[in-house]
């Protein structure tokens, strides 16, 4: 585990003061699961060191959302899970005297420095893999700390980690480990070796072998009956009063027997050994949360979160986050069930109508087939399906409104090692045509303007290409 950042930490005292200084403050957050649980990491160490705020969501923070914001009231603003990318723009309102900015955030900076701004890339620290949004977040608020040491924060920067895809290689790494280990510590955070499906708590068992499609398991994966007969031949209870059961409510033995036949089939079917080894990694337990829910699984709570900001529902998510299990826990349930179907609809899409290769890179536009919120999860998803390649960098475009078309670009570790890095070829090649982007090597998100996509794709294109070389 990578030891204490202790720059990063004073840079967080730092904020912390300043946000003490304030009168009130007013919090705005980015509408992923790494956006909802920054904001309420966020708005949970506020609230307790007592310092007044309100907060806001923002799809992007744009200039235009800035210079909303520096109409308001407030003259303390505290940017989580975005605003480093718009430094420039947020120091410009700065220096006018609109507001002081306390950014929390894990995106690569702008050209421009503050004194508040808690990034760890800033301190060597990994933003793509080591410390999200909700990391950043949480290392403020234990700053803020105020009666409550803030420790139990951590489940919530876990759940945006995950959200966020940094628990790469199955476990989470770096910065984010410690933040593992301090919630484990305060008792809401339990971690296991497990199988890396996802729907552990919530799917029947059947549901959970078939759709985990990550690793293609012939005779299994995508095939109920298959599903069904495979389970059967293990000779387990799979179902209590007449309900299936779920890989939660099993005990270590039988998760023992399914695991081994699951793994046994695999070898058997050839699937080839790197891959069986993503069936396995490190399950990250909010072991305050009821068993057999989603709140329980942080892979589970995270896509449960997206499925309410992305659909502009915010409210709802951040309602969760803070404990509202009643009303907001039931409408989030009744949000992920479209978001899944608009998911798998999503990546349905992207295999009949396949992908553009080019020279360095493959894309899709989606046009309004979907939602621009969501097609960059869409992408990330579809990489590795039939026809997708897993080589080289996928770019997804997808309508925004009349004007403006919303790109998503997803990479893998292995092109970032060979030096990848998507958040400047989408802030190079969206600015080379009038637009705006950026975000992280791995994966990054830009607007162009409509009809710019395809002199976009060629210098996309060519970008990757230099950085490849
Ligand atoms: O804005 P933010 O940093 O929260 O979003 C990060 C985005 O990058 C998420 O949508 C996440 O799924 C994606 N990502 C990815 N693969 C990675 C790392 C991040 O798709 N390896
Ligand atoms: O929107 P998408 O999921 O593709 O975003 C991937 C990453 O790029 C996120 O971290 C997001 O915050 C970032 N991004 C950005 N500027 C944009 C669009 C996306 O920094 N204009
Ligand atoms: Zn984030």
């Amino acid at each position: 585990m990578a030891g204490p950042v202790p720059e990063l930490d004073d840079r967080a005292a730092a904020c912390a003061r300043r946000l003490r200084e304030a009168d009130r403050v007013l919090l705005a957050s980015h509408i992923d699961a790494d956006g909802l649980t920054s904001a309420a990491v966020a708005a949970s160490a506020l609230e307790r060191a007592e310092i007044p705020f309100e907060t806001v969501f923002e799809k992007q923070l744009d200039a235009e959302a800035i210079a909303q914001i520096a109409a308001t009231e407030y003259d303390t603003v505290l940017f989580t899970d975005f605003g480093s990318g718009q430094l420039d723009v947020i120091t410009d309102h700065e220096d006018a005297g609109d507001f002081t900015p306390v950014i929390a955030d894990h995106h690569q900076p702008a050209d421009a420095e503050t004194a508040y701004h808690l990034n760890p890339l800033l301190f060597g620290i990994d933003g793509a893999s080591e410390l999200s949004g909700a990391g950043a977040s949480y290392v403020l608020a234990r700053a803020l700390e105020n009666g409550s040491s803030n420790r139990d924060l951590a489940a919530l920067a876990v759940v945006g980690a995950v959200g966020d895809m940094q628990a790469s290689g199955g476990e989470l790494h770096g910065a984010n480990e410690r933040i593992v280990q301090e919630g484990i510590e305060a008792g809401v955070l339990e971690t296991a070796t497990d199988l890396t499906l996802y729907g552990k708590q919530t799917r029947p068992l059947p549901k959970l072998l078939e759709y985990a499609t990550d690793v293609h398991i012939p005779g299994i994966s995508n095939d109920a009956g298959g599903a069904l007969r495979f389970l059967d031949g293990l000779d387990l209870e799979l179902k209590r009063d007449g309900e299936w059961r779920r890989w939660a409510d099993l005990t270590r033995e039988e998760k023992q027997i399914v695991a081994s036949a699951l793994v046994q089939r695999a070898v058997s079917k050839g699937v080839p050994a790197s891959k069986i080894d993503d069936l396995v990694g490190t399950a990250y337990v909010l072991s305050e949360e009821p068993i057999g829910t989603e709140l329980r699984d942080a892979s589970e709570f995270s896509t449960l979160l997206n499925a309410t900001a992305r659909y502009e529902r915010a409210d709802v998510g951040l309602g969760v986050c803070l404990g509202n299990r009643e009303g907001a826990l039931e409408r989030a349930r009744k949000l992920l069930r479209d978001h899944r179907r608009n998911l798998s609809e999503g990546i349905d899409l992207v295999t009949e109508e396949g992908v553009t290769r080019e020279e360095h890179l493959q894309w899709f536009h989606a046009g309004d087939r979907i939602r621009e919120t969501i097609v960059g999860i869409v992408a990330g998803m579809a990489v590795g399906n039939d026809g997708v390649d897993r080589n080289r960098p996928i770019v997804a475009f997808a309508n925004k409104n009349d004007e403006e078309v919303k790109v998503s670009a997803r990479g893998t570790y292995s092109l970032v090692e060979n030096g990848l890095d998507l958040s400047v070829v989408m802030g190079e090649a969206s600015r080379s045509v009038g637009g705006d982007g950026g975000g992280h090597d791995v994966a990054a998100g830009a607007t162009v303007p409509k009809g710019k996509e395809e002199a976009f794709v060629e210098r996309a294109d060519a970008i990757v290409g230099d950085q490849l070389s």
